[in-house]
């Protein structure tokens, strides 16, 4: 036996909580019995995103999210910027191609943040640009990027739109407060769910934009899901089951408490990249880490791809590994969700013993001695 852990940013491990509560029979979402779970969960949501509007729960992934909040706000041709820094800025990029935008592209240096200075000056050098699309955390290069500086440009001006896939419920992103327009986040990252629902959440101008939006739409209404979901019901038949889940997890985050998720998140992050330097590794975005995923570089000419199947199917640790140019030369680290410090130290514990396999110098302990000062915090 192998014992397994999951340690990628998405999907993610499932506490025994959730599990049970998405274990329940099945019952009818058109009763006062899923609605009453539903308007908690609701209500939760809304603390999450920090936002006194509606929180929307969709049946996709995040890409569905993602596509939900272009198709919903914009008109055939209209002009937007997207901050493509990596795999799911590219992505953006991609759904706003095919709803037939045009796509202004600001290029970001994988494993760098945007620069501010840089998003004001091409949106005077473009003044009829409608919506600024970013991520919050960018995942693949584990990166974050300054999105509440970028929302003092845009709070009078285009529709900011953030992808907080990895930043919701991993760091404060409060929408209402920082002036963000649309964001969105999937469950199986820090809500420590399964895979299948989105999240969409839109500010009172973003709401006046549907209203002129003349992008098709039909499954992803999100003026639909609106009039549903203010009746804690939903358009079409949700996912039950993990409605349920959600309603568990969102009630053990507000058991923690907020402040103390993103703590945690914080110093589980700090912790990893403190090992991985420990270990002479360098770290993929110094800079502006995400603390979602410590994104490490391997040391040079070793094979990436085969650190990786060694950790997962002889020692059962998942890693993620790096996409297109970064394929083989990294490894991403999660501690993301449903994650303590002794995951932080198996997954250091298994990387030290992985990369002495693999031929780099290593003293055992170095890069767990490293986490462990700092993992201590949390017992003050
Ligand atoms: C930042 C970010 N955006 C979007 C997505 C896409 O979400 P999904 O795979 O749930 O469609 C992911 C998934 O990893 C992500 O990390």
């Amino acid at each position: 036996m192998i014992k397994q852990y999951l340690l990628a940013p998405g999907p993610t491990p499932i506490p025994d909580e959730v599990v049970r509560a998405m274990a329940q029979t099945m019952i009818h979402h058109r009763t006062p019995q899923f609605s009453k779970i539903f308007a908690e969960a609701r209500e939760g949501l809304q603390a999450l995103f920090g936002t006194k509007n509606d929180v929307l729960t969709l049946a996709s992934s995040g890409t569905g999210a993602m596509e939900a909040a272009v198709s919903n706000l914009f008109s055939p041709g209209e002009k937007v910027l997207v901050v493509n820094g990596g795999k799911f800025g590219e992505r953006w990029q991609q759904i706003c191609q095919a709803y037939g935008l045009e796509v202004i592209q600001l290029k970001v240096e994988w494993g760098k943040a945007v620069k501010v200075d840089v998003v004001e000056k091409h949106l005077k050098v473009y003044p009829d640009i409608q919506g600024v699309l970013i991520q919050a955390s960018e995942t693949s290069t584990t990166t974050l990027h300054p999105v509440r500086e970028i929302a003092q440009l845009t709070r009078n001006g285009p529709l900011l739109i953030v992808d907080g896939v990895t930043a919701v419920g991993v760091l404060p992103v409060p929408m209402d407060d920082w002036g963000i327009d649309v964001l969105v986040t999937g469950s199986q990252k820090a809500l420590m769910l399964p895979p299948g629902l989105g999240f969409v959440a839109l500010s009172d101008r973003a709401w006046a934009r549907t209203e002129k939006a003349k992008l098709p739409r039909f499954y992803l209404d999100l003026k639909l899901e609106r009039k549903n979901q203010q009746k804690k019901t939903t358009a079409f038949t949700p996912a039950v089951s993990l409605i349920f889940g959600l309603h568990a997890s969102l009630k053990m985050m507000q058991e923690e408490g907020l402040e103390r998720v993103y703590a945690r998140h914080e110093r589980l992050a700090r912790a990893t990249r403190a090992a991985a330097k420990a270990l002479g590794l360098d770290l993929l975005a110094p800079e502006n880490p995400s603390p979602a995923t410590t994104g490490v570089m391997l040391p040079e000419g070793m094979d990436g791809e085969k650190l990786l199947e060694y950790l997962r199917d002889r020692m059962g640790i998942t890693f993620a590994e790096g996409q297109d140019q970064l394929k083989g030369k990294i490894i991403r680290i999660a501690h993301v969700g449903y994650i303590g410090a002794f995951d932080v130290l198996v997954a250091i514990g298994a990387l030290e013993m992985a990369l002495k396999k693999f031929g780099h110098p290593v003293k055992f302990g170095q890069g767990a001695a490293a986490a462990q000062e700092i993992l201590m915090e949390s017992l003050d």
